[in-house]
């Protein structure tokens, strides 16, 4: 009796440890089964695919881990930027991403400190809006090493090698000056004396700064009265626009036109125009870039007489394209934001509905 008893035991004990073993393979085959799923034992087929398949960084993500996003933002120096920067922050919260979000204050190597910082934090996609366009292979080829994808947002890169962003996502800024140049040379085509123009520039060295100039050149060289008198940057910033357009007004009495490459800047030139005792939008023609809320309300009253519009709600696409990207699929390099042009009348009623 003393012999069977023992005999039944071991035996007992083996099939306990059998159970077990097989209860703990199963667990590990299935990725976060649920209770129902659990209990069912994966054919030996369906547990060899995920670790054929699975790249080492992917299986090495748990299934509900949210998606990390580093955004290096350009700084907060106009409307446009506010509006952008919005956008990208309340986009990231809808697609459930988790947003690292950095502010360069117009300074490059604060930009270039961001992006290593989202390396080393290993973040699943870097986006940046760069703030001037060269100097950033070396910083592009350590996202690329790491394997971390990186999409351009707004502003462009000079970089050769392509293959160091994934996609380029907003305006054709070259487009939008020739918009503002376009809209010039039909006001002034029957002009038989020469025409005054200053320019406001963006920050020196920025993609749109390049471009608005690029383009809008382009264009009024086709009229020889067309002439640009004075060009200097404002930094797309409202102070530094109305410091700049002062001292225009100093070294020039005869302006007839300012070419301002944002509306902030345009808007701070008002102030000048104004207190040298002179009528924007009159006196002084007044052509700007963005067409965000003040901008639109000044062309409104008339103080602005034409505004080419830059789309600063980038977010959806962004987010839309941060998925593309993680889930393998193909996307265009160069993604053009659809954009209008707005003059005195046209503002005067878009305004209502303006979102920025
Ligand atoms: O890069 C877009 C430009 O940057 C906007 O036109 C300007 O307002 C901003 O600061």
């Amino acid at each position: 009796m003393k012999m069977f008893g023992k005999k039944w035991g071991v035996l007992a004990a083996l099939i306990a440890l059998m159970l077990a073993v097989a209860a703990c393979g199963g667990k590990n085959e299935g990725a976060s089964p649920s209770p129902s799923e659990s209990s069912k034992a994966p054919a030996a087929s369906e547990s060899a695919k995920p670790s054929e398949s699975a790249k080492p960084s992917e299986s090495a993500k748990p299934a509900d881990k949210k998606v990390v996003l580093g955004f290096a933002q350009v700084g907060a120096e106009s409307a446009w930027r506010t509006a952008n920067t919005k956008s990208i922050q309340e986009s990231a919260a809808q697609a459930g991403f988790e947003l690292k979000f950095s502010d360069a204050q117009q300074k490059q190597e604060n930009q270039i400190k961001a992006i290593r910082s989202f390396i080393q934090q290993k973040v699943d996609v870097i986006a940046f809006s760069p703030v001037v366009e060269s100097g950033w292979d070396t910083v592009l080829k350590e996202a690329k090493d790491a394997g971390i994808p990186v999409i351009l947002t707004d502003r462009a890169v000079d970089s050769k090698d392509t293959s160091l962003y994934r996609t380029f996502l907003g305006s054709d800024f070259v487009e939008e000056g020739r918009k503002a140049g376009q809209w010039l040379v039909d006001q002034y085509k029957d002009a038989s004396e020469d025409v005054n123009i200053v320019e406001l520039q963006g920050t020196t060295g920025s993609a749109p700064a390049n471009d608005r100039m690029a383009g809008f050149q382009e264009v009024i060289k086709t009229n020889p009265h067309l002439k640009i008198i004075a060009s200097q940057t404002g930094e797309f910033t409202r102070a530094k626009g109305k410091e700049v357009m002062q001292a225009f007004l100093q070294a020039h009495k005869d302006i007839d036109v300012l070419y301002a490459h944002n509306d902030d800047m345009a808007l701070g030139a008002i102030q000048a125009i104004e207190a040298a005792g002179l009528k924007p939008g009159t006196d002084i023609k007044i052509i700007s870039v963005d067409a965000v809320k003040d901008g639109m309300q000044a062309a409104s009253e008339g103080k602005i007489n034409f505004i080419v519009e830059c789309n600063p709600l980038l977010g959806p696409q962004l987010m839309e394209a941060v998925n593309a990207v993680l889930e393998g699929k193909e996307i265009p390099q160069r993604i053009v934001t659809k954009e209008g042009t707005f003059t005195s009348e046209q503002a005067k009623e878009a305004l209502p509905t303006r979102q920025y």
